[in-house]
């Protein structure tokens, strides 16, 4: 009988969100230009607005990943010789991508322990129930780890013998900006063993208008995932963001090859925040810097890999060429 379990490792957003959320608002507004921490988007709202993205139309590095894995999962997996070992899945969501892999996994006869990680629990719930709704009598073991991922890499080290293959899909790695990108693929290398594997979802250099619209949506979902973070900041803060008096764009700088999402202040105000006891000024058309979401070439995969200490064994593209699931071999 297969085992389910979820372990949340105490971490400061789940002990004091309050306190937290304080300081990286303070922070980031306090910045000049002023910004906020894009891992602020995934409440329980955001998360589920992260969900209808994935579904439009425009956002295509979700299909394009899940066609990659649907139909070269077993190419993938013949990387692997153990017949039995852990799945680690880093910033898992809703898992609806990683059904495909393990569907092709469990097809091979491998038998796995499947180690989903997630800093939101109703994520790591959510995948749970997708799981049970997919498979009848789960064929696995599941141990869902409620963390950071830095703490994932952590309790990893210390848990965990057997040969491991991480998953870091979505293209997650893309907004992270370049040297905290060498400085989580390191710190990924430290928390594994010789032999161990790892898949990376990168999202490629394409058309800028492909881009732009995929964060830019007709029906202004990503407007929304935005638009959250200052509902957010005005439910739990005592903020008093009128988000009708700030633009939503998503621009891509040609100098860092990035995706950014910006909200503009549409006029010169003022914007209280109660718990913080201070006001923040916005000059008319003055930014927020929301996020970065990086764009990848062939040679910035080879540097990030080589970098960090690991080997590519081979990367896997989707038929248009948009997106690559490159798989790493810990090199030590
Ligand atoms: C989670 N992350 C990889 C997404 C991205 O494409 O950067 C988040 C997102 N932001 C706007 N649309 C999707």
């Amino acid at each position: 009988m297969a085992t389910k379990k979820i372990q949340v490792i105490s971490h400061d957003e789940v002990d004091h969100p309050t306190h937290e959320l304080a300081l990286s608002v303070l922070e980031g507004l306090s910045n000049r230009p002023k910004s906020l921490p894009s891992r602020l988007f995934y409440d329980d709202v955001g998360s589920d607005l992260f969900r209808q993205i994935m579904k439009l139309d425009e956002y295509y590095p979700t299909r394009c990943e899940a066609e990659i894995l649907e139909k070269q999962g077993s190419k993938i997996l013949s990387h692997l010789k153990e017949t039995n070992f852990n799945l680690v899945e880093l910033g898992c969501g809703d898992g609806a991508k990683t059904i495909l892999l393990l569907k092709n996994i469990l097809e091979q006869n491998k038998s796995l322990k499947y180690v989903p990680l997630d800093i939101s629990k109703a994520a790591v719930e959510s995948l749970l129930e997708n799981l049970e709704a997919e498979f009848n009598e789960l064929p696995f073991d599941v141990q869902g780890l409620v963390a950071e991922y830095f703490q994932g890499l952590t309790w990893l080290t210390e848990n965990v013998a057997q040969r491991n293959l991480v998953l870091f899909l979505g293209s997650n790695i893309g907004n992270f900006n370049r040297p905290m990108a060498l400085r989580f693929l390191r710190h990924l290398w430290h928390s594994l063993n010789d032999g161990d594997l790892v898949l990376i979802g990168f999202d490629l250099k394409k058309d800028l208008d492909v881009l732009y619209d995929a964060y830019n949506d007709k029906k202004g979902i990503t407007k929304k995932f935005n638009f959250n973070v200052l509902d957010r900041i005005n439910q739990t803060l005592g903020g008093n963001f009128d988000c009708s008096k700030f633009q939503h764009q998503g621009l891509y700088n040609i100098q860092s090859g990035a995706m950014e999402s910006y909200l503009i202040s549409q006029e010169e105000q003022i914007v209280h925040i109660k718990e913080l006891g201070k006001d923040f000024k916005f000059a008319p058309w003055e930014p927020i810097h929301m996020e970065y979401s990086y764009k990848y070439l062939d040679q910035d995969i080879q540097f990030l890999s080589r970098s960090t200490g690991f080997e590519i064994l081979e990367n896997f593209t989707d038929e248009k060429g948009y997106f690559v699931d490159s798989l790493w071999k810990v090199k030590k």
